[in-house]
């Protein structure tokens, strides 16, 4: 985002990834994240400023365009480019390298009173990432002072419905096609156990 406040969020930017293309692999490759960073979340961001041009958005944060145009059927490209563009820094965000392990301790008494403890939270995300038909996303979210997992599918998110995002995984075919194929499952199943950032998950939580 600019520093220069007269200008807004508008043109968006597409933020830096948080660590090298070459930092998740072999769980990511740089390839995956060439494509999906460098063409999907870019496009995202560059078809976002072509719509909002001239608009009644021209100029608003993400979360207000997110705001003002969910759930309207004559708003689904904004809500989609401006959704998809947010989901992937979260989700850009929400890995690391060497991340999986033990969350920090407040966020992990938070999984522990909700789950039972971190294994059946790690198990709730993997099966949600896999009930998700088609093209979607796996959250970790905090809802009215509980820890839950939900999914969405599309460019849909919890923001829209109340709840406080505290980590995501993408589930489109684009984040995991060219390194694992259909096994969808793998995937998740590596990013839980040696990407996911607890860390950040934690900060979210406040
Ligand atoms: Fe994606």
């Amino acid at each position: 985002m600019s520093d220069d406040k007269t200008k807004s969020a508008s043109p968006h930017v597409l933020p830096s990834l948080p660590y090298a293309d070459t930092a998740l692999a072999p769980v990511i490759s740089a390839q995956t994240i060439g494509f999906h960073y460098g063409k999907h979340h870019r496009g995202y961001v560059d078809n976002l400023n072509k719509l909002v041009a001239g608009t009644e958005f021209a100029g608003l944060p993400l979360e207000k365009i997110i705001a003002g145009t969910a759930g309207k059927a004559d708003k689904t490209a904004f809500f989609n480019n401006a959704a998809q563009t947010w989901n992937h820094t979260f989700y850009w965000n929400s890995l690391r390298p060497k991340g999986g392990g033990e969350p920090p301790a407040a966020l992990k008494q938070r999984i522990e009173a909700s789950f039972g403890d971190l294994d059946s939270c790690k198990k709730e995300l993997a099966a949600a990432a896999m009930a998700q038909f088609g093209s979607g996303w796996a959250w970790l979210v905090l809802d009215g002072g509980k820890l839950k997992v939900v999914k969405t599918g599309n460019a849909d998110m919890p923001l829209t419905t109340g709840m406080k995002p505290l980590l995501t995984i993408d589930v489109w075919e684009h984040a995991y096609y060219l390194d694992y194929q259909n096994r969808r499952a793998d995937y998740v199943n590596a990013v839980l156990d040696k990407l996911i950032n607890w860390d950040f998950a934690a900060k979210n939580l406040g």
